[in-house]
């Protein structure tokens, strides 16, 4: 591919998997150097090689988002390895999936751990980071927070999840709006049905194949539709783009039958 983002550093967040790894295979193909992060160490160390192996520049790094007091000295060490971080995809995320009925306590905390505390300070970090070190001076600092179409529609049985990726669409139009002058640009990248291991049972289900069929085009994306939206905001281009949650869902929640 080619070399838009040749000399930046990106964090890659839930690195070890689904859509995690493939932004880092895409951030990694137009030349950025890239941190893996996530709490399966094998995977992200495996991904890892296999940049290495051809020719990228990436490193693995555990990390587990639910625990926010350990994130800076994770970036930390990014930082020390690989120069200064001016992207964060802050893509780590449980499906948080229970009818609100049946929802447990245990459960929404793990969802809202992961999903929002985890994507908030992680965002926290890095910006600092980014503020120090002067890439947000240059204002390349792009921060993409990984959304979901859940953000603005109501899914039954995920109201944990759904109002969770709704606290990350709010948090990216504040956080934006607070640093604006400062450098760096924050947007939610909100996309549609990928089959990943979050909802790969789902779509095994009566019910998931129910919903594939109502969906416009009757199937599920695939994880290359996002590439030009996530190349987009971790890029140049995202100067003037801060506070969007842009939707990439192939039509799946337009209404309307047919
Ligand atoms: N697939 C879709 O249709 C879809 C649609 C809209 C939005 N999304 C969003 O896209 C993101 C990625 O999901 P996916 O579909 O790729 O699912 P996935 O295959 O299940 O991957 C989830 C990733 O998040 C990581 N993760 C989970 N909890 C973590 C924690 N506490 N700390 C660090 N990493 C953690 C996992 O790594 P470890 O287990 O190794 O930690 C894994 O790499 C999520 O935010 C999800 O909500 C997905």
């Amino acid at each position: 591919m080619g070399a838009s983002l040749q000399g930046q550093v990106a964090v890659v967040t839930g690195a070890s998997g689904g859509l995690g790894a493939h932004f880092a295979r895409v951030l990694a193909s137009e030349g950025a150097g890239v941190a893996l992060t996530a709490r399966r160490l094998d995977k992200i160390e495996a991904l890892a090689g296999e940049l290495a192996a051809q020719g990228r520049t990436a490193m693995a790094v555990r990390l587990d988002v639910a625990k926010p007091e350990t994130i800076p000295e994770a970036f930390d060490e990014i930082e020390a390895a690989l120069g200064p971080i001016s992207i964060l995809i802050n893509n780590a995320g449980v499906g948080g999936e229970g009818l609100a009925l049946d929802m447990t306590v245990e459960h929404f905390d793990t969802t809202f751990d992961t999903n929002v505390r985890g994507v908030y300070f992680a965002a926290q970090a890095a910006a600092r980071l980014m503020m120090a070190s002067g890439v947000a001076e240059r204002g390349v600092g792009r921060i993409v927070n990984i959304a979901s179409v859940a953000a603005q529609t109501s899914l039954p049985g995920l109201s944990a999840y759904c109002a969770s990726k709704a606290a990350v669409a709010m948090m990216t139009r504040v956080m934006a709006r607070e640093w604006a002058r400062r450098g760096i640009s924050v947007n939610a990248l909100g996309p549609g049905y990928v089959l990943t291991d979050i909802n790969a049972d789902w779509f095994e289900t009566e019910g998931g194949a129910a919903q594939l069929k109502r969906f416009p085009k009757r199937r599920l994306m695939q994880e290359t539709d996002l590439d030009a939206a996530l190349l987009m905001l971790a890029g140049p281009a995202a100067s003037a783009i801060t506070g969007q949650l842009i939707i990439i869902d192939d039509g799946q929640t337009l209404p309307g039958g047919g």
